[in-house]
């Protein structure tokens, strides 16, 4: 039903919007400025805080805070540029904030981007009245490593404690004392630990909560913004990268209403330390088989690179992270299959695009009524902003369950596909539920080669392709594990299995150089050419290691887990040329053309897989594709792996890989306090029979394996299944035994 539309006048311009609409917003719509500090409408219902809205209205004694304003027919409003009255109330409420603000804003971090400062300068006093002392707290305030506090420059908008209640729901931050006491504080002095803390430090009015990375870095003058996509998830949230000096200072988010709406998550906010840090490749490098390894130029690594292709007579495998743009991939394969017939590839894992006739945008998960999210990840460690979206979901009345491990409903490791196969029988309540609803999300979670296979056949059983309002989403594990597999396919009909043994490995990124895997196949292979970013990964075990560049670095495009085909812009010059330049170069030594610009490779390669994008296309707030028809014959649901079992007296290890891991985050130093405790989840019931309480040490073992943990009794986990993040069980096997340990 469309909604009734009634007028409004603000200063004397007639605007017509829907009823209710907050009159800031409709005055914005009618191009008029009402003035704000505390009211954010991503933050939910506006709470009149800080009076910064006051207008006239008309039939009304005295100003009116408008941001707690419905618009209703005839209402009359006006603000300070044509009335005395709210001119006055306006700077009246700046002269009150800056009762207690120091004017120090030479100093301040926010000087010259703050919203007091600006607004100061339009609506408030020229002068102040005030010749008292103002009021001093001690200063900066770590409430975490990455964030400080200046308590005296706050002017208790809450911003930054209503996020952290009503959007990431972390309840870290907080009011404390009352009336002109009151201040922001984190719970009981404990570090703001939560992935999406840095948020507020962007969403802070004023220079209250600053970014410890960012602090005292640059000013505004001096810097310039790059408009890219961050490259560490699949969400690919969009984002604003400052730089000064070719230095990468701060990421800032940029709002793209259907992917992120504004938010970051703490990866990919502080995580852009990693491009100087001291273990970074800077030059290529030659293991020598006496002494080591040797810098060499870059010549002299082509001319290594195109011996060691040329002398694996097609005996090639190329591992990749899914890390790469697309281009890059591309640029890759065609440069195997062309020049030398040969471009096996390991892939990161198993995508699918059987998906895309269930596509939505992941702001839709906000307006769903029926939520079912099936795997044994946690949403948050795969793809954080998913997480948001779940929680904006159900604060909007939506049903959200997950099915899983630690789920609302219970279900046993491994086991997402047989969810999926029980989903689609016509005996399944919830199965008969997400058949009735106009708005149900589908959610897949977890490891398992055929999540978004599996998650296909069930969405087309259920008749989703047919009502627009449902969708579903397959979370991969990597950032562009997608984009990878489609480039590559496109650079090539042909299939190519490589041979065996192994010629030459090539290993594509920090990931897949970490992988054991990757690291097993490397043993078995005559040579090995390795492309990253730092020492010590395949450094001592790689014939060649060709300097990589990072997603900052890098122009270029990435699909995220909507199939959103978004635009990578070069934010910093890398200290190495990048990877499409060098491929570029060997691809001539063996008479294959291929194009050094990301531009040019990607129109070569969008009609045959990213369906004719352009990529002009791709680079402000990427518009997500209309979903293709469902071609029903395409789609058959996997067969179910069968779930682990584990053996007698053993329980199931869950592992997952968190947030907070990986190259990148492993080098930022005031990210190490968010890294995933050293702790091993336990249901209540093992706990119980193993006379196990929260906090004890246990000592977790498979297979002459093991290792020490701090055991965390979750009420949600099932009985028979232990979970931790992947790095504190990495050599265990997926069956093990716990025990208590000594200590606490
Ligand atoms: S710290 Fe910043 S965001 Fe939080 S209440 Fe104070 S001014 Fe507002
Ligand atoms: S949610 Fe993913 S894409 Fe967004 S900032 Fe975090 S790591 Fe980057
Ligand atoms: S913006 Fe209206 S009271 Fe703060």
């Amino acid at each position: 039903m469309a909604a009734e539309l009634v007028k409004i006048t603000v200063d004397g311009v007639e605007i017509e919007v829907p009823k209710g609409t907050n009159v800031v917003e409709a005055a914005a719509f009618g191009g008029i400025e009402i003035p704000v500090f505390c009211y954010e409408p991503r933050l939910g219902a506006p709470v009149g805080a800080c009076r910064m809205c006051l207008c006239e209205v008309e039939g009304m004694p005295k100003p009116q805070a408008t941001c707690t304003m419905g618009a209703t027919d005839g209402l009359v409003i006006r603000t300070a540029a044509t009335s005395e009255q709210a001119a006055e109330a306006q700077q009246g409420t700046l002269e009150f904030l800056l009762v207690n603000h120091p004017l120090d804003c030479p100093v301040c971090d926010k000087g010259g981007e703050c919203p007091l400062q600006d607004l100061t300068f339009r609506y408030g006093p020229g002068n102040t009245r005030m010749t008292f002392p103002k009021r001093t707290f001690d200063k900066p305030i770590p409430i975490s490593p990455l964030i400080a506090l200046d308590r005296e420059r706050c002017i208790l908008c809450y911003r930054c404690t209503r996020f952290s209640e009503g959007v990431a729901e972390d309840g870290q931050l907080v009011a404390v004392d009352r009336g002109a006491n009151s201040m922001i504080a984190t719970f009981e002095e404990e570090p703001y630990r939560a992935p999406f803390s840095g948020n507020v430090v962007e969403l802070c009015p004023v220079g209250a909560l600053t970014s410890t990375q960012y602090r005292f870095q640059a000013r505004p003058w001096d810097i310039q913004n790059v408009p890219s996509v961050c490259g560490l998830c699949p969400v690919g949230c969009n984002t604003s990268v400052t730089i000064r000096e070719n230095k990468a200072k701060r990421v800032q988010s940029r709002n793209h209403p259907g992917v992120d709406q504004g938010w970051l998550c703490d990866k990919g906010r502080f995580s852009s330390g990693h491009l100087t840090a001291r273990d970074r490749i800077t030059s290529p490098l030659r293991r020598k088989r006496r002494t080591g390894i040797e810098e060499i130029d870059w010549d002299t690594a082509l001319d290594e690179a195109e011996a060691l292709i040329r002398g694996a007579n097609g005996r090639i495998v190329t591992a990749l992270s899914g890390t790469e743009t697309v281009e890059i991939a591309y640029a890759l394969a065609r440069l195997l299959r062309e020049g030398v017939g040969s471009s096996a590839a390991v892939l990161p894992e198993e995508t699918s695009d059987a998906l895309d006739p269930f596509r939505l945008p992941l702001s839709a998960i906000a307006q769903a009524e029926l939520v079912v999210v099936v795997g044994d990840d946690p949403v948050v460690e795969r793809a954080p902003i998913v997480d948001l979206w779940l929680r904006q979901a159900r604060r909007a009345g939506a049903q959200v369950i997950t099915i899983g491990p630690a789920g609302s409903l219970q279900a046993a490791p491994g086991t997402a596909a047989a969810t999926c196969e029980r989903l689609a029988g016509d005996r399944d309540e919830l199965g008969r539920q997400l058949r009735a609803s106009e708005r149900a999300i589908l959610i897949w979670s977890g490891p398992g080669g055929h999540g978004g296979a599996t998650l296909a056949a069930l969405a087309a059983d259920l008749g989703f392709a047919e009502r627009p309002g449902c969708g579903a989403f397959h979370l991969p594990a990597t950032p562009n594990g997608r984009g990878v597999a489609e480039a590559w396919a496109a650079a090539s009909d042909r299939e190519d299995e490589g041979g065996e043994p192994i010629g030459l490995l090539i290993v594509s990124g920090d990931e897949a150089a970490s992988d054991p895997n990757v690291r097993h196949l490397a043993e078995h292979a005559e040579h090995v050419i390795a492309i990253t970013l730092f020492h010590g990964l395949a450094v001592g075990w790689a014939d060649l290691v060709l300097p990589a560049t990072s997603y900052l670095e890098r122009d270029g495009s990435l699909v995220n887990l909507e199939g959103r085909v978004q635009r990578l812009r070069r934010a910093v010059t890398p200290p190495v040329p990048d990877e499409v330049a060098w491929i570029s170069k060997l691809g001539a030594r063996f008479g294959v053309e291929i194009s050094p610009h990301p531009a040019v490779l990607f129109e070569e390669l969008s009609p045959k897989v990213l369906g004719g994008v352009t990529y002009g296309a791709t680079g402000d707030r990427a518009p997500l594709a209309p979903r293709p028809p469902l071609d029903a014959t395409a789609i058959t649901a996997p067969a179910p792996e069968p779930a682990p079992v584990a053996a007698a007296g053993s329980l199931q290890l869950v592992r997952y890989r968190a947030l907070f891991s990986g190259p990148a985050v492993e080098r930022i130093p005031e990210l190490q306090f968010q890294r995933p405790a050293e702790e091993l989840e336990l249901s209540v019931e093992d706990a119980a029979r193993l006379g196990i309480a929260g906090g004890n040490t246990v000592v977790v073992s498979s297979e002459g394996a093991s290792a020490t943990l701090r055991a965390r009794v979750n009420r949600r986990l099932i009985a028979g299944a232990v979970r931790a993040a992947e790095e504190h069980v990495r050599e265990l096997a997926d069956s093990v035994t716990v025990t208590r340990g000594a200590g606490a």
